[in-house]
């Protein structure tokens, strides 16, 4: 079966790449509950997917998946409503599934289920989930999901298991709603304590807690699937005295290229150094550049901490730089070199340090789903208020986007949802139509960026700064693509009572007060907790 327990998974290897049938249907729990946990030793309340960290999905190219989500929050210093979105995922038809709360579907109520039910279609690689209600997901409501694909690049890599799953997270003290008030009040983004390897870290001044250990074998490959599943920081991946091929990003598989040093990719990683320990560095950037690191153990080695230097990476090959990155299949833009159907200017900035807009608007969720919106006849962009801020895409079109900001010294990770874009325009690199890498996140820094993509997926996506303090305060924009499609035809919404009664059971909540309050500016959350 593919559906599989990442505590389990720890040990027991995937076995992958026979003939598994692709229309299984597998049935996972998932219990979202709040517990006691000490990642880097420093005991806090906080939400667990499953476990923490969150339980890592699992699945085979073509499944179909049905993760049965049970709220079971009760802790009132954390959200207690839930919802969660598949980061990466098409949802063709399904965008009812897609997760945020207030475009595709209204929160999860403390002590209701709700079963997420999607197909994967063609796609495969390395995805995360996380809770996409307000900052909830800083909590610890995240973890890994991977759909083991038919690799075009498996001559490149022996080793493919749950040992080779690696996250990268920050970690907060404080519980995100409290962290989201200083915010308001001081202005300054709440910066994490601690940077997690696999859920396991150390703060400064904290307990040496035992680093993360990945074990391997000499003379194998590992196909390490590294994920950035932060809410705020950048890290830098690297191992001593290693190299490794770069061969996947956001899913999709890219043309090999020997790096030693990068930003959250996926690559292949030769076991080619003498038995021993080598330190696995991911310094988390801006803020602690010397604890967040693991151990890269080979089999045979004494279990001791390593002894190695970054030294020797210093040599040679240079970081790895997002426009390097060339598609392996089927590359190439949208409509080519040739002018986009649509153009859409994107110019975002501060308008005060609590508030961030898009074109002058900051983001304000409605408390109608933009979906259930759609689905009840909304079809241009004058049946959706200012700020709601929603585009309408025609569909099979193609889209450029033009996402450009004041330069704040601060990368902004733009993320869309229900489709990979191509980056014509990368924030560093030349302008490129014929193999830009596609991705579902691009890297907007001064300068901005221009990304493409068709519209052949109708449905109400967003796209939104994945800075978690950003998107609170505004930093997003929704498209509502392919309205009329989306009622009628192949490509129509697949509704379900379960969906459709979300809304009722939330509404019935009492609003909320105090701590969860929606504070005097935009949010992404309203404020019925129960
Ligand atoms: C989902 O889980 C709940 C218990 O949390 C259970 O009552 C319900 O029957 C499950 N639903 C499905 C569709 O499996
Ligand atoms: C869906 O409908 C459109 C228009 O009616 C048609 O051109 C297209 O081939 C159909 N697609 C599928 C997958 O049936």
């Amino acid at each position: 079966m593919a559906f599989k327990f990442s505590a389990t998974l720890l040990l027991l290897p995937i076995i992958i790449g026979q003939a598994l049938a692709a229309d299984l249907f597998f049935d996972l729990p998932l219990r979202v509950t709040n517990a006691i946990v000490a990642p880097d030793g420093f005991p806090r309340s906080a939400i667990q997917a499953g476990t923490f960290p969150g339980t890592s999905i699992v699945a085979m190219k073509g499944d179909t998946l049905h993760i049965n989500v049970t709220n079971d929050l009760h802790d009132p210093t954390m959200r207690r409503s839930t919802s969660i979105h598949w980061h990466g995922l098409f949802q063709a038809r399904t965008g009812s599934e897609d997760g945020p709360a207030f475009v595709n579907q209204c929160p999860i109520a403390p002590g209701q289920f709700y079963q997420y039910n999607f197909g994967l279609a063609e796609q495969t690689g390395t995805y995360w989930y996380h809770s996409h209600l307000s900052t909830q997901y800083v909590d610890g409501e995240r973890g890994a999901l991977v759909i083991y694909p038919d690799d075009p690049l498996k001559d490149l890599w022996d080793v493919d298991d749950a040992g080779t799953i690696i996250t990268l997270a920050d970690w907060y003290h404080t519980p995100a709603t409290q962290a989201m008030e200083q915010f308001t009040r001081d202005g300054h983004e709440p910066v994490p304590d601690s940077g997690l390897i696999n859920g396991v870290g150390r703060y400064v001044g904290g307990p040496e807690v035992p680093w993360a250990v990945v074990n391997v074998e000499a003379g194998k490959r590992y196909r390490l699937r590294v994920i950035n599943i932060a809410a705020y920081a950048g890290f830098t991946f690297s191992i001593d005295g290693h190299s490794f091929d770069v061969i996947e990003t956001d899913g999709i598989e890219t043309h090999p290229l020997v790096r030693h040093n990068l930003h959250f990719y996926l690559f292949s990683l030769t076991a080619n150094q003498p038995v021993d320990n080598y330190w696995i560095r991911a310094p988390m950037l801006p803020v602690d550049k010397t604890n967040v690191k693991a151990i890269l153990r080979y089999s045979g080695a004494p279990v001791v901490d390593p002894r190695t230097s970054q030294l020797a990476l210093q040599k040679g090959v240079p970081p790895l730089q997002e426009f390097q990155l060339q598609t392996l299949i089927n590359p190439g833009a949208p409509g080519g070199d040739a002018p986009a159907d649509r153009v859409i200017d994107l110019d975002f900035d501060a308008a005060s340090c609590i508030v961030w807009e898009i074109n002058g608007i900051p983001y304000v969720p409605p408390s109608l789903p933009t979906l259930l919106k759609v689905i009840n006849g909304a079809t241009l962009e004058s049946d959706f208020t200012t700020p709601e801020h929603t585009f309408v895409l025609e569909p099979n079109q193609v889209v450029e986007l033009r996402i450009h900001g004041a330069d704040h010294g601060i990368i902004h990770p733009f993320h869309l949802h229900g489709h990979a874009f191509d980056i014509i325009q990368s924030a560093s690199g030349p302008v490129n139509f014929v193999n830009p890498p596609r991705r579902d996140v691009v890297a907007v820094e001064k300068g901005g960026v221009i990304i493409r993509f068709l519209t052949d997926n109708p449905g109400p996506w967003f796209l939104h700064c994945h800075i978690d303090w950003h998107l609170e305060a505004g930093l997003a924009v929704v498209f509502a693509e392919a309205p009329v499609q989306q009622r009628i035809g192949n490509q129509s919404e697949i509704i379900t009572p379960q969906w459709l009664a979300l809304c009722p059971a939330y509404n019935a909540l009492p609003a909320g007060c105090g701590l969860n309050q929606r504070q005097a500016r935009p949010s992404t959350f309203r404020d019925r907790e129960g």
